[in-house]
């Protein structure tokens, strides 16, 4: 460091597993940006930011993108199944984005941690607490991040919200309901290959439980879902077609509040409003309602909305712009929640001296926004409703799970039953 203001330079190599839609809507952009630029910060300096190799199931969309990108981004290497991950980490990387499905990144982001990589996954993190406990283990143990990606939190109506809640403005939430649907094309076409068995409440639900438990603190306390199936698949079948899921906190003074989630991945192509998110949170002394579809955007084109331009556009997550300079920019928060992970490895490795890396580590470990430690009554969610829906197909509907019961972390009630289901043993909540 000469200064205050460092002059360095470095390199950090990404990997990037799954070359999917979520690539191409927010780590593309951000790869490119930083290609362009790198990230300065006065404590570290110039850090050149490069994806450096790619892994997928065909590797033929990053062969696509190779192609139609061009100088954009640097040469990267592509591998492709079988043993796509373990030929990525060989390859030598810095950090591994897994962008995989959901139930999928586990196995991915297990390999790059024990590879010695930090680790950035997308939300959910992983579909237990199992899961969780053997990833923050191994984080631990080789001294690097395991961080989630939940950007919802980075939106500027989210922050404002957490604002007014942590300045005592708002006092005391009472409850909340969350909507969120999603167009059939998401489950009939662009997840078809990975769509059986699953549920739009993993998919989407996962960001309401995050913004609620980050938001407003509080110990969960039980689940409960339904749903319905019958269009992506058989009524018998496994795979949801929506979901409604109840969450229960208790805050510090022992009062509770109610939480539902209702998510869909059905609703109509042309319906305007694409991702459509609806929120209401009522507190002691206020309401907070917030409507994706009254943002304040309503755009209409012949021939084009709302099918390959939606009519309500949220500008905020990620949007295309000719900037007042006449500069055209990709930018919003959901490349913004990227960059600021990457921030955080750039400050690990290079913002200090070496012997206080590991004061650097522990400080980026205490952002509970994206820590996979701090995860956890996230995933406890995410764990109690995939189990009540497999008891759902397998017959037995309306089952609640407790957390942090006498008997276990996670156990799972069923109507008739005198016999509790215990789904983790260890405590959610120390
Ligand atoms: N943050 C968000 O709002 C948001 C939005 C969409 C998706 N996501 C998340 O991103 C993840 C991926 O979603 P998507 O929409 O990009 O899915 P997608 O189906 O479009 O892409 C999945 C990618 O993973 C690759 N893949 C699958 N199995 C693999 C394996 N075993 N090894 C290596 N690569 C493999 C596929 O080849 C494909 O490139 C999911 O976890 C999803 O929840 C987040």
């Amino acid at each position: 460091m000469s200064g205050p203001f460092s002059t360095a330079t470095h390199e950090l190599r990404a990997g990037m597993v799954g070359m999917g839609m979520i690539f191409d809507e927010t780590y593309r952009p951000f790869f490119e940006q930083a290609h362009a630029t790198g990230l300065y910060d006065p404590t570290y300096g110039l850090c050149r930011v490069n994806l450096a190799a790619v892994a997928s199931r065909t590797g033929s969309r990053a062969e696509a993108y190779k192609k139609a990108a061009g100088d954009r981004i640097a040469p990267f290497v592509s591998y492709r199944e079988p043993d796509s991950i373990g030929q990525l980490l060989a390859s030598g990387v810095d950090f591994v984005c897994v962008a995989t499905p959901d139930d999928r990144h586990f196995a991915a982001a297990k390999a790059a941690l024990e590879a010695g990589k930090h680790v950035l996954i997308e939300k959910p993190s992983v579909l237990s607490l199992d899961e969780l406990d053997e990833l923050d283990r191994i984080a631990r143990a080789k001294n690097v991040l395991a961080k989630v990606v939940y950007h919802k939190l980075l939106d500027p109506d989210h922050k404002k919200l957490r604002t007014l809640v942590a300045d005592g403005e708002l006092q005391h939430v009472n409850t909340g309901y969350c909507t969120l649907l999603e167009p059939k094309s998401i489950s009939g076409s662009q997840f078809a290959e990975w769509i059986v068995g699953r549920n739009p409440g993993t998919y989407v639900a996962v960001h309401y439980i995050k913004l609620i438990d980050f938001t407003f603190g509080g110990r969960l306390k039980s689940i409960s879902c339904s749903g319905q199936r019958g269009i992506v698949g058989p009524a018998d079948g496994p795979t949801w077609d929506s979901t409604q899921l109840r969450m229960i906190y208790e805050y510090g003074d022992g009062r509770e509040a109610a939480f539902d989630i209702h998510t869909s991945w059905v609703t109509p192509d042309n319906f305007p409003g694409y991702v459509d998110q609806e929120v209401q949170f009522r507190f002691d002394n206020g309401v907070w309602n917030a409507h994706s579809r009254k943002r304040g955007i309503e755009c209409t084109v012949e021939g084009r909305t709302p099918f390959t331009r939606k009519v309500n556009i949220n500008n905020h997550y990620n949007g295309v712009f000719l900037e007042p300079w006449n500069d055209r920019s990709q930018r919003g928060y959901g490349i913004e929640v990227l960059e600021r992970f990457v921030r955080e490895v750039a400050t690990v490795e290079f913002g200090g001296p070496a012997d206080k890396r590991s004061a650097r580590l522990a400080a980026a470990r205490q952002l509970a926004y994206n820590d996979i430690a701090a995860d956890r009554q996230t995933v406890a969610a995410v764990q109690a409703m995939e189990a009540i829906l497999a008891k759902h197909v397998a017959g037995t509907p309306n089952c609640v799970v407790e957390i942090d019961h006498k008997l276990g972390g996670l156990v799972l009630f069923a109507p008739g039953s005198a016999t509790p289901e215990v789904l983790y043993t260890g405590r959610v909540n120390s």
